[in-house]
Protein backbone atom coordinates (compact mmCIF):
# COMPACT_ATOMS: atom_id res chain seq x y z
CA UNK A 1 0.00 0.00 0.00
CA UNK A 2 0.79 3.65 -0.60
CA UNK A 3 2.64 5.47 2.63
CA UNK A 4 -0.07 8.49 2.38
CA UNK A 5 -2.87 5.58 1.94
CA UNK A 6 -1.57 3.55 3.79
CA UNK A 7 -1.51 6.63 6.50
CA UNK A 8 -4.53 7.97 5.65
CA UNK A 9 -6.65 4.18 5.95
CA UNK A 10 -4.37 4.10 9.58
CA UNK A 11 -5.88 7.02 10.50
CA UNK A 12 -9.41 6.83 9.29
CA UNK A 13 -9.80 4.23 10.98
CA UNK A 14 -9.48 5.44 14.31
CA UNK A 15 -12.00 8.14 13.44
CA UNK A 16 -15.30 7.38 12.30
CA UNK A 17 -16.74 10.07 9.73
CA UNK A 18 -19.73 10.46 8.10
CA UNK A 19 -20.10 9.51 3.99
CA UNK A 20 -22.94 9.82 1.69
CA UNK A 21 -21.87 8.02 -1.35
CA UNK A 22 -24.44 8.47 -4.36
CA UNK A 23 -24.78 5.70 -6.97
CA UNK A 24 -23.82 3.39 -3.68
CA UNK A 25 -25.28 0.01 -5.52
CA UNK A 26 -23.06 0.50 -8.99
CA UNK A 27 -20.07 -1.01 -9.37
CA UNK A 28 -17.81 2.28 -8.34
CA UNK A 29 -20.00 3.39 -5.73
CA UNK A 30 -20.74 0.10 -3.70
CA UNK A 31 -16.65 -0.46 -3.78
CA UNK A 32 -16.36 2.83 -2.04
CA UNK A 33 -19.50 2.05 0.52
CA UNK A 34 -17.50 -1.46 1.07
CA UNK A 35 -13.78 0.06 1.67
CA UNK A 36 -15.47 2.78 3.77
CA UNK A 37 -17.33 0.58 5.80
CA UNK A 38 -14.49 -1.88 6.20
CA UNK A 39 -12.00 1.35 7.30
CA UNK A 40 -15.46 1.41 9.95
CA UNK A 41 -16.59 4.57 8.99
CA UNK A 42 -20.44 5.66 8.84
CA UNK A 43 -21.90 5.53 5.10
CA UNK A 44 -25.43 6.65 3.79
CA UNK A 45 -26.00 5.09 0.44
CA UNK A 46 -28.16 6.38 -2.26
CA UNK A 47 -29.44 4.49 -5.41
CA UNK A 48 -32.41 4.35 -7.88
CA UNK A 49 -31.03 0.94 -9.19
CA UNK A 50 -31.39 2.37 -12.57
CA UNK A 51 -28.28 1.17 -13.33
CA UNK A 52 -27.31 -0.74 -10.02
CA UNK A 53 -28.48 -3.76 -8.29
CA UNK A 54 -29.65 -5.31 -4.60
CA UNK A 55 -27.33 -7.58 -5.11
CA UNK A 56 -24.31 -5.47 -5.60
CA UNK A 57 -25.20 -4.30 -2.04
CA UNK A 58 -25.35 -8.17 -0.62
CA UNK A 59 -22.14 -8.55 -1.94
CA UNK A 60 -21.04 -5.58 0.26
CA UNK A 61 -22.83 -7.47 2.92
CA UNK A 62 -20.85 -10.02 3.08
CA UNK A 63 -17.47 -8.62 2.26
CA UNK A 64 -17.63 -6.82 5.30
CA UNK A 65 -18.06 -7.56 9.09
CA UNK A 66 -21.66 -7.32 11.07
CA UNK A 67 -20.88 -4.38 12.87
CA UNK A 68 -19.53 -2.74 9.97
CA UNK A 69 -22.37 -3.18 8.23
CA UNK A 70 -24.71 -1.85 10.87
CA UNK A 71 -23.14 1.26 10.19
CA UNK A 72 -24.32 1.52 6.50
CA UNK A 73 -27.78 3.24 5.85
CA UNK A 74 -29.20 2.86 2.48
CA UNK A 75 -31.60 5.19 1.16
CA UNK A 76 -33.74 4.72 -2.09
CA UNK A 77 -34.15 7.66 -3.83
CA UNK A 78 -33.17 9.96 -7.07
CA UNK A 79 -30.87 12.91 -7.41
CA UNK A 80 -33.03 14.53 -9.81
CA UNK A 81 -35.41 15.03 -6.63
CA UNK A 82 -33.44 18.46 -4.90
CA UNK A 83 -35.34 16.80 -1.34
CA UNK A 84 -33.56 13.98 -1.48
CA UNK A 85 -30.65 14.91 -1.83
CA UNK A 86 -30.92 17.84 0.79
CA UNK A 87 -31.78 15.90 3.75
CA UNK A 88 -28.68 13.32 2.44
CA UNK A 89 -26.48 15.68 2.83
CA UNK A 90 -27.32 17.12 6.03
CA UNK A 91 -25.09 16.45 8.80
CA UNK A 92 -22.45 14.49 6.30
CA UNK A 93 -18.54 15.21 6.45
CA UNK A 94 -17.96 14.08 3.25
CA UNK A 95 -19.71 13.41 -0.11
CA UNK A 96 -18.83 10.66 -2.99
CA UNK A 97 -21.07 11.83 -5.56
CA UNK A 98 -21.67 8.65 -8.24
CA UNK A 99 -24.38 8.30 -9.79
CA UNK A 100 -25.01 9.17 -13.07
CA UNK A 101 -26.03 7.47 -16.54
CA UNK A 102 -22.79 6.15 -18.03
CA UNK A 103 -22.21 5.00 -21.44
CA UNK A 104 -21.24 7.05 -24.93
CA UNK A 105 -23.75 5.11 -26.53
CA UNK A 106 -26.53 5.30 -23.93
CA UNK A 107 -26.50 9.08 -24.32
CA UNK A 108 -26.18 9.29 -27.84
CA UNK A 109 -29.82 7.03 -27.94
CA UNK A 110 -30.93 9.29 -25.13
CA UNK A 111 -29.67 12.54 -24.60
CA UNK A 112 -32.28 14.13 -22.97
CA UNK A 113 -32.28 11.04 -19.94
CA UNK A 114 -28.80 11.29 -19.67
CA UNK A 115 -28.29 15.30 -19.01
CA UNK A 116 -31.51 15.09 -16.61
CA UNK A 117 -29.42 12.20 -13.93
CA UNK A 118 -25.91 14.09 -14.99
CA UNK A 119 -26.38 17.39 -15.10
CA UNK A 120 -29.52 17.66 -12.95
CA UNK A 121 -28.69 15.74 -11.04
CA UNK A 122 -25.36 16.70 -9.99
CA UNK A 123 -26.34 20.29 -10.00
CA UNK A 124 -28.81 19.62 -6.95
CA UNK A 125 -26.14 17.30 -5.14
CA UNK A 126 -23.60 20.26 -5.21
CA UNK A 127 -26.74 22.64 -4.07
CA UNK A 128 -27.68 20.50 -1.21
CA UNK A 129 -23.56 20.01 -0.80
CA UNK A 130 -23.44 23.55 -0.12
CA UNK A 131 -26.15 24.14 2.26
CA UNK A 132 -24.67 21.06 4.51
CA UNK A 133 -21.58 22.65 4.18
CA UNK A 134 -19.63 19.24 4.03
CA UNK A 135 -15.80 18.89 4.45
CA UNK A 136 -15.69 17.80 0.49
CA UNK A 137 -17.60 17.21 -2.47
CA UNK A 138 -15.79 13.95 -4.20
CA UNK A 139 -17.46 13.50 -7.93
CA UNK A 140 -16.68 11.14 -10.40
CA UNK A 141 -16.08 13.38 -13.64
CA UNK A 142 -14.95 11.19 -17.00
CA UNK A 143 -11.65 11.21 -19.51
CA UNK A 144 -14.47 11.48 -22.13
CA UNK A 145 -13.76 15.47 -21.41
CA UNK A 146 -10.71 15.51 -23.62
CA UNK A 147 -12.62 14.67 -26.39
CA UNK A 148 -11.37 15.43 -29.99
CA UNK A 149 -7.74 16.91 -28.44
CA UNK A 150 -4.86 14.83 -30.10
CA UNK A 151 -2.73 14.95 -27.12
CA UNK A 152 -1.08 12.18 -25.70
CA UNK A 153 -0.81 11.30 -22.38
CA UNK A 154 -3.80 13.82 -21.37
CA UNK A 155 -2.69 16.41 -18.84
CA UNK A 156 -6.00 17.92 -16.86
CA UNK A 157 -5.71 21.62 -18.65
CA UNK A 158 -6.14 20.78 -22.27
CA UNK A 159 -9.17 19.08 -23.10
CA UNK A 160 -10.47 19.26 -26.51
CA UNK A 161 -14.37 19.42 -27.95
CA UNK A 162 -17.07 16.49 -26.38
CA UNK A 163 -17.86 13.67 -28.71
CA UNK A 164 -20.54 12.78 -27.10
CA UNK A 165 -23.72 13.85 -24.96
CA UNK A 166 -22.21 12.03 -21.98
CA UNK A 167 -19.47 13.79 -22.51
CA UNK A 168 -20.76 17.03 -22.57
CA UNK A 169 -22.65 16.33 -19.02
CA UNK A 170 -19.31 15.50 -17.59
CA UNK A 171 -17.81 18.63 -17.95
CA UNK A 172 -20.98 20.48 -17.30
CA UNK A 173 -20.09 18.89 -14.15
CA UNK A 174 -17.02 20.29 -13.80
CA UNK A 175 -17.84 23.83 -14.66
CA UNK A 176 -20.55 23.82 -11.95
CA UNK A 177 -17.75 22.49 -9.40
CA UNK A 178 -15.69 25.27 -10.15
CA UNK A 179 -18.60 27.81 -10.01
CA UNK A 180 -19.72 26.54 -7.05
CA UNK A 181 -16.23 27.02 -5.55
CA UNK A 182 -16.16 30.63 -6.93
CA UNK A 183 -19.17 32.07 -6.00
CA UNK A 184 -19.87 29.90 -2.77
CA UNK A 185 -16.78 28.54 -1.39
CA UNK A 186 -17.88 24.77 -2.19
CA UNK A 187 -14.77 22.67 -1.91
CA UNK A 188 -14.99 20.25 -4.56
CA UNK A 189 -12.24 17.62 -6.63
CA UNK A 190 -13.30 15.86 -9.46
CA UNK A 191 -11.92 12.83 -10.94
CA UNK A 192 -11.76 12.16 -14.14
CA UNK A 193 -11.47 8.63 -14.09
CA UNK A 194 -9.89 6.36 -17.28
CA UNK A 195 -12.15 3.01 -17.74
CA UNK A 196 -12.30 2.06 -14.53
CA UNK A 197 -12.68 -2.12 -14.11
CA UNK A 198 -12.84 -4.64 -11.70
CA UNK A 199 -15.40 -6.74 -9.22
CA UNK A 200 -19.48 -5.86 -9.47
CA UNK A 201 -18.89 -4.09 -13.05
CA UNK A 202 -22.06 -5.29 -14.96
CA UNK A 203 -21.61 -7.74 -17.40
CA UNK A 204 -25.41 -7.47 -18.88
CA UNK A 205 -27.18 -5.20 -21.06
CA UNK A 206 -26.76 -3.01 -24.35
CA UNK A 207 -24.46 -0.75 -22.50
CA UNK A 208 -21.91 -3.02 -20.98
CA UNK A 209 -18.50 -2.14 -20.90
CA UNK A 210 -15.87 -4.20 -22.81
CA UNK A 211 -13.80 -5.93 -19.53
CA UNK A 212 -17.44 -7.23 -18.31
CA UNK A 213 -18.87 -8.08 -21.67
CA UNK A 214 -15.54 -9.79 -22.96
CA UNK A 215 -15.11 -11.95 -19.32
CA UNK A 216 -18.81 -12.91 -19.89
CA UNK A 217 -18.90 -13.69 -23.51
CA UNK A 218 -15.82 -15.61 -23.10
CA UNK A 219 -16.99 -17.76 -19.95
CA UNK A 220 -20.18 -18.38 -21.49
CA UNK A 221 -19.40 -19.16 -25.55
CA UNK A 222 -21.28 -15.97 -26.84
CA UNK A 223 -20.78 -14.05 -29.92
CA UNK A 224 -17.60 -11.71 -29.16
CA UNK A 225 -17.21 -8.41 -30.80
CA UNK A 226 -14.33 -5.57 -31.38
CA UNK A 227 -15.59 -1.72 -32.27
CA UNK A 228 -13.03 -0.85 -34.98
CA UNK A 229 -9.83 -2.38 -35.82
CA UNK A 230 -8.92 -3.50 -32.45
CA UNK A 231 -5.82 -1.14 -31.91
CA UNK A 232 -8.01 1.78 -29.97
CA UNK A 233 -6.54 1.76 -26.75
CA UNK A 234 -7.24 2.57 -23.06
CA UNK A 235 -5.76 3.49 -20.09
CA UNK A 236 -7.69 1.04 -17.91
CA UNK A 237 -7.70 0.99 -14.39
CA UNK A 238 -8.49 -1.43 -11.79
CA UNK A 239 -11.46 -0.44 -9.37
CA UNK A 240 -9.09 -0.23 -6.13
CA UNK A 241 -7.10 2.30 -7.38
CA UNK A 242 -9.89 4.33 -7.91
CA UNK A 243 -11.23 3.77 -4.44
CA UNK A 244 -7.98 4.94 -3.21
CA UNK A 245 -8.14 8.57 -5.52
CA UNK A 246 -12.01 8.90 -3.56
CA UNK A 247 -10.73 8.58 -0.28
CA UNK A 248 -7.50 10.69 -0.88
CA UNK A 249 -9.62 13.27 -2.29
CA UNK A 250 -11.92 13.47 0.43
CA UNK A 251 -9.75 13.69 2.85
CA UNK A 252 -6.48 15.73 1.83
CA UNK A 253 -5.58 18.48 3.84
CA UNK A 254 -7.80 21.42 3.05
CA UNK A 255 -4.92 23.04 0.68
CA UNK A 256 -5.99 25.60 -2.02
CA UNK A 257 -3.49 24.36 -4.42
CA UNK A 258 -5.29 20.96 -4.34
CA UNK A 259 -9.31 21.57 -3.81
CA UNK A 260 -11.59 23.08 -6.49
CA UNK A 261 -9.56 21.24 -9.59
CA UNK A 262 -9.90 17.58 -11.68
CA UNK A 263 -7.37 15.39 -11.31
CA UNK A 264 -7.01 12.19 -13.93
CA UNK A 265 -7.29 9.01 -12.10
CA UNK A 266 -6.18 5.75 -14.32
CA UNK A 267 -2.96 3.30 -14.42
CA UNK A 268 -1.25 5.47 -16.43
CA UNK A 269 -0.40 2.76 -19.53
CA UNK A 270 -2.27 1.89 -22.53
CA UNK A 271 -3.39 -1.13 -23.82
CA UNK A 272 -4.96 -1.66 -27.19
CA UNK A 273 -8.61 -4.03 -27.37
CA UNK A 274 -6.37 -6.35 -29.24
CA UNK A 275 -4.18 -6.81 -25.97
CA UNK A 276 -6.97 -6.73 -23.64
CA UNK A 277 -8.51 -9.38 -25.81
CA UNK A 278 -5.67 -11.64 -25.58
CA UNK A 279 -4.88 -10.66 -21.84
CA UNK A 280 -8.85 -11.80 -20.98
CA UNK A 281 -9.11 -14.84 -23.21
CA UNK A 282 -5.84 -15.71 -21.04
CA UNK A 283 -7.53 -16.17 -18.08
CA UNK A 284 -10.68 -17.32 -19.05
CA UNK A 285 -8.92 -20.42 -20.26
CA UNK A 286 -6.89 -21.16 -16.93
CA UNK A 287 -10.80 -21.99 -15.85
CA UNK A 288 -12.80 -22.20 -19.32
CA UNK A 289 -10.19 -23.89 -22.40
CA UNK A 290 -12.64 -23.09 -24.58
CA UNK A 291 -11.17 -19.92 -24.40
CA UNK A 292 -8.79 -19.51 -25.96
CA UNK A 293 -10.83 -20.51 -29.16
CA UNK A 294 -12.92 -18.19 -29.31
CA UNK A 295 -12.67 -15.09 -31.79
CA UNK A 296 -13.52 -11.65 -31.79
CA UNK A 297 -15.45 -10.12 -34.82
CA UNK A 298 -14.18 -7.02 -36.27
CA UNK A 299 -17.45 -4.28 -36.42
CA UNK A 300 -17.51 -0.79 -37.28
CA UNK A 301 -16.05 1.62 -34.97
CA UNK A 302 -18.72 3.23 -32.35
CA UNK A 303 -19.96 6.94 -32.65
CA UNK A 304 -18.61 9.10 -30.54
CA UNK A 305 -15.56 6.90 -28.97
CA UNK A 306 -12.28 8.56 -28.50
CA UNK A 307 -9.42 6.57 -30.38
CA UNK A 308 -6.73 6.41 -27.74
CA UNK A 309 -6.67 7.19 -24.02
CA UNK A 310 -3.69 7.70 -22.07
CA UNK A 311 -4.12 9.75 -18.96
CA UNK A 312 -0.65 11.89 -17.31
CA UNK A 313 -1.60 11.16 -13.85
CA UNK A 314 1.24 13.02 -12.00
CA UNK A 315 -1.22 15.84 -10.46
CA UNK A 316 -3.40 13.34 -8.57
CA UNK A 317 0.09 11.82 -7.20
CA UNK A 318 1.69 15.63 -6.66
CA UNK A 319 -1.09 17.14 -5.01
CA UNK A 320 -3.19 13.83 -3.33
CA UNK A 321 -0.56 11.20 -2.96
CA UNK A 322 -2.29 8.87 -5.57
CA UNK A 323 -0.25 6.01 -6.41
CA UNK A 324 -1.98 3.09 -8.47
CA UNK A 325 -1.32 -0.21 -6.34
CA UNK A 326 -2.53 -2.06 -9.37
CA UNK A 327 -1.23 -2.68 -12.89
CA UNK A 328 -3.87 -3.40 -15.62
CA UNK A 329 -2.35 -7.48 -15.51
CA UNK A 330 -3.12 -7.60 -11.64
CA UNK A 331 -6.29 -5.73 -11.42
CA UNK A 332 -7.47 -8.82 -14.49
CA UNK A 333 -6.30 -11.44 -12.27
CA UNK A 334 -8.57 -10.30 -9.70
CA UNK A 335 -11.58 -8.93 -11.65
CA UNK A 336 -11.04 -12.81 -13.72
CA UNK A 337 -11.40 -14.27 -10.51
CA UNK A 338 -14.56 -12.94 -9.81
CA UNK A 339 -16.47 -12.85 -12.78
CA UNK A 340 -15.20 -16.62 -12.93
CA UNK A 341 -17.27 -16.79 -9.68
CA UNK A 342 -19.64 -14.63 -10.45
CA UNK A 343 -20.95 -15.97 -13.97
CA UNK A 344 -20.17 -19.21 -13.31
N1 LIG B 1 -16.78 2.94 -14.88
C1 LIG B 1 -16.01 3.79 -15.55
O1 LIG B 1 -15.07 3.41 -16.23
C2 LIG B 1 -16.27 5.27 -15.48
C3 LIG B 1 -15.47 6.13 -16.26
C4 LIG B 1 -15.69 7.50 -16.19
C5 LIG B 1 -16.66 8.00 -15.33
N2 LIG B 1 -17.44 7.14 -14.61
C6 LIG B 1 -18.46 7.71 -13.73
O2 LIG B 1 -18.38 7.06 -12.48
C7 LIG B 1 -19.67 7.02 -11.86
C8 LIG B 1 -20.01 5.61 -11.43
O3 LIG B 1 -20.03 4.79 -12.58
P1 LIG B 1 -20.15 3.20 -12.52
O4 LIG B 1 -19.23 2.67 -13.53
O5 LIG B 1 -20.06 2.75 -11.12
O6 LIG B 1 -21.62 3.02 -13.10
P2 LIG B 1 -22.88 2.25 -12.48
O7 LIG B 1 -23.95 2.39 -13.51
O8 LIG B 1 -22.51 0.90 -12.03
O9 LIG B 1 -23.21 3.14 -11.21
C9 LIG B 1 -23.98 4.31 -11.24
C10 LIG B 1 -25.02 4.18 -10.14
O10 LIG B 1 -25.75 5.40 -10.06
C11 LIG B 1 -27.14 5.06 -9.89
N3 LIG B 1 -27.93 6.19 -10.42
C12 LIG B 1 -28.00 6.62 -11.71
N4 LIG B 1 -28.82 7.66 -11.81
C13 LIG B 1 -29.29 7.91 -10.56
C14 LIG B 1 -30.18 8.86 -10.01
N5 LIG B 1 -30.80 9.74 -10.79
N6 LIG B 1 -30.41 8.83 -8.69
C15 LIG B 1 -29.81 7.92 -7.88
N7 LIG B 1 -28.97 6.97 -8.34
C16 LIG B 1 -28.71 6.97 -9.66
C17 LIG B 1 -27.34 3.79 -10.70
O11 LIG B 1 -28.48 3.05 -10.31
C18 LIG B 1 -26.03 3.06 -10.41
O12 LIG B 1 -26.14 2.24 -9.26
C19 LIG B 1 -20.62 7.64 -12.88
O13 LIG B 1 -20.77 9.01 -12.56
C20 LIG B 1 -19.88 7.50 -14.19
O14 LIG B 1 -20.27 8.48 -15.13
C21 LIG B 1 -17.27 5.79 -14.67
Amino acid sequence: MSTIYNRVCLELKKTPNRWLVTGAAGFIGSNLVETLLGLNQKVTGLDNFSTGFQHNLDQVKSAVLPQQWKEFNFIKGDIRDPDTCAELCAGQDYVLHQAALGSVPRSVADPALTHANNITGHLNMLIAARDAGVKRFVYAASSSTYGDHPDLPKVEKKIGSPLSPYAVTKYVNELYADVFARTYGTKSIGLRYFNVFGRRQDPHGAYAAVIPLWFSALINKKPLYINGDGETSRDFCYIDNCVQANILAAVNSDDEASTNRVYNVAFGERTTLNELFSMIAKRVASKFAHALELKPLYRDFRPGDVRHSLADISSANKYLGYTPLFSVSQGLDKAAQWYMDYLN
